[in-house]
């Protein structure tokens, strides 16, 4: 059986540090506020010059390094985003030029704060379908530029940055002990649309518009869903929370990752988190989380690894894999 095991990995963060304290000086808030109830200390903003596209193709360098291979070793690009360079073309066809690659083919995935959950499982079908051998999958996020910055309760969360993972094909017995991701379980609901969302876009506004949240209600539903989707992949595997060496959840808030690892019962030692250090960066956040779990030797290979999200839409998603 054919898997798509991740054979390399890498990041890319913007220049610019912003802190809880700098905050403090641009909007009515404080470091003690955004620690308590997101566990967010700082975040990194894009400045002139740093766009989704180039943050994405600095990790998905990153990432080709790590595999030791090169652009033309791959055959399909998915970014995962919600903030393109442009309306179009896609953000995953500009990397690709930047990479100089030619051939094969790229496309982006919008599923917000899943879209990197949803990205690998797209990749995944490609590959166990035989059409493509090895794909980079990138999230890749600017959320800096469609913030409000005048609005408190929601500026102080998003940060901007991007991860990547090379994933390629490679024969397997089929069994759960399997390398490479072994299932997906994939949801949406379109019906939670007010609560999350932003309030522009070409075909309504022609404007990009500016992120807003229902904070409260967005907090309400999370630690369900995602919980259900972690609860799917473990019953399609015959696996259980016993069995896993690591969570990477989507790095929103560490009272909802907390509330999903409580829930599950997985002691926060196996949660891997970084939102005190990058904040919530949508769908870049969990390659950012799994790069650096995976570059400090935490995530060693043959671990069993699930990747969680939830995000605007409502969407939700989880991801197992052995590493
Ligand atoms: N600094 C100081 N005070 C603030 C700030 C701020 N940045 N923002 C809001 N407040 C105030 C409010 O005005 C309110 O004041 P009031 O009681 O005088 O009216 C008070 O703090 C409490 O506000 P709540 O919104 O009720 O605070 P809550 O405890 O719900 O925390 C938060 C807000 C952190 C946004 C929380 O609801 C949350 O984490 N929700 C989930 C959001 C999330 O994770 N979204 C992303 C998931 S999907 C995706 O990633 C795109």
């Amino acid at each position: 059986m054919i898997r798509a095991v991740v054979r390399g990995f890498g990041t890319a963060l913007p220049k610019q540090v912003v802190t809880n304290q700098d905050l403090e000086k641009r909007v009515d808030t404080s470091d003690e506020w955004i620690v308590q109830r997101t566990g967010i200390r700082q975040r990194y903003i894009a400045g002139e010059g740093e766009t989704t596209a180039s943050l994405g193709a600095d990790a998905a360098r990153a990432a080709l390094a790590n595999a030791g291979l090169t652009a033309d070793d791959i055959d399909l690009i998915i970014v995962a985003t919600s903030t393109p360079d442009n309306t179009f073309p896609a953000t995953a066809v500009n990397i690709q030029n930047r990479l100089g690659m030619h051939h094969g083919f790229a496309f982006d995935v919008q599923a917000v704060c899943s879209g990197f959950v949803f990205a690998m499982a797209t990749a995944d079908g490609y590959i166990r379908g035989g059409m493509v051998r090895r794909a980079l999958v990138i999230g890749a996020e600017t959320f800096s530029r469609i913030l409000d910055w005048s609005d408190r309760t929601t500026c102080v969360l998003f940060g901007d940055g991007a991860g990547a993972v090379v994933l390629e094909a490679t024969e397997q017995p089929g069994t759960c002990a399997d390398r490479g991701i072994l299932t997906a379980s994939l949801r949406s609901d379109g019906a939670h649309k007010e609560k999350l969302y932003v309030d522009g876009g070409p075909s309504t506004t022609g404007t990009v518009g500016h992120l807003r949240m229902e904070g409260r209600e967005v907090f309400k539903h999370a630690v369900g869903m995602i919980t259900d989707v972690i609860v799917s992949a473990f019953e399609a595997t015959g696996t259980t929370a016993d069995d896993l060496d690591w969570l990477v959840p989507h790095q929103a808030n560490r009272r909802i990752i907390e509330g999903s690892a409580k829930k599950l019962g997985i002691p926060m030692e196996k949660v891997v988190v970084t939102v005190d250090l990058h904040g919530n960066t949508s769908a870049a956040s969990i390659p950012l989380a799994l790069a650096t779990a995976a570059a400090d030797g935490r995530i060693k290979k043959g671990d069993l690894v699930m990747l969680e999200a939830m995000g605007g839409g409502f969407t939700w998603g989880a991801v197992l894999l052995r590493w």
